[in-house]
């Protein structure tokens, strides 16, 4: 059991996601709003530990008309706990999960940290050994009532996501700009497959121009 996985993200013409030195502004408003429109759609968003560290982002919907009880669930991928207790993401605008690793549960119930969280009603979600084990996440949140899920990153996730032969379809926007760097994150990062058969195989379904941008949709073909 898992619930229906879209990636969203945007990137540069090269495929970066990010500029090496963390500058993530790159698509334009209407990609903005279309994001948030698809956050409204779903019923939880998750992101790895990397993305709250580097963006602190609050993921809720607030670009485009919404109520508090179109917020998603939110979800964030962190072995460790590392979640800062200022994080926008535990706030309580929405609902929150942290999904941590079995060894560093204990240390991490009894500390100081936990109690604050739990006072801002967050909740955790404990799989894997050293880290997070996906399959038992994504059963664990289709449990929980979340029947489609937006994956917004980052590089590393979207590897281990799509890897997991987890995610269902992917929507990419493509910003006319080019930004190089060998240090930049892109779309996928993680360890990558050693050859393109093993490669994940896609469906382009959809494509269109948003103001400067270019919209693609692919389905992932398993
Ligand atoms: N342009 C866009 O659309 C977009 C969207 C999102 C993010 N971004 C950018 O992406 C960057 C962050 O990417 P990132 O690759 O550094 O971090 P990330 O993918 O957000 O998070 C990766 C971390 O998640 C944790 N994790 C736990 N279990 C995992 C598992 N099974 N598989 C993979 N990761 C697991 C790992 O840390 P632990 O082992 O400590 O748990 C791992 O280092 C940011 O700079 C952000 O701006 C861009």
């Amino acid at each position: 059991m898992k619930p229906y996985v879209i990636l969203n993200a945007a990137m540069t013409l090269d495929g970066k996601i990010v500029t090496a030195k963390n500058s993530s502004n790159i698509s334009g408003e209407e990609d903005l709003k279309r994001v948030h429109e698809l956050r409204r759609e779903v019923d939880g968003i998750m992101v790895g530990i990397g993305t709250v560290l580097a963006d602190d982002p609050r993921l809720t919907v607030h670009k485009v008309d919404a109520t508090p009880q179109d917020n998603p669930v939110r979800i964030v991928v962190d072995s460790k706990l590392r979640t800062p207790i200022a994080a926008r993401i535990t706030n309580k605008d929405a609902r929150t999960i942290i999904a941590g690793a079995n060894e560093f549960k204990y240390d991490f119930l009894v500390s100081d940290r936990c109690e604050v969280f739990r006072k801002r009603d967050v909740e955790f979600f404990f799989s894997g050994d050293k880290r997070v084990d996906l399959n038992a996440l994504m059963n664990y949140l289709a449990s929980e009532g979340i029947e489609k899920l937006m994956l917004e990153g980052g590089a590393t996730l979207n590897f281990s996501m799509i890897k997991e032969g987890l995610i269902d379809e992917i929507r990419i926007c493509i910003a006319p700009k080019v930004v190089g760097g060998v240090n930049a994150k892109t779309l996928f990062d993680g360890e990558g497959f050693d050859t393109m058969d093993e490669g994940v195989d896609l469906e382009l379904i959809d494509s269109y121009r948003l103001a400067k941008d270019l919209i693609l949709t692919y389905k992932v073909l398993k």
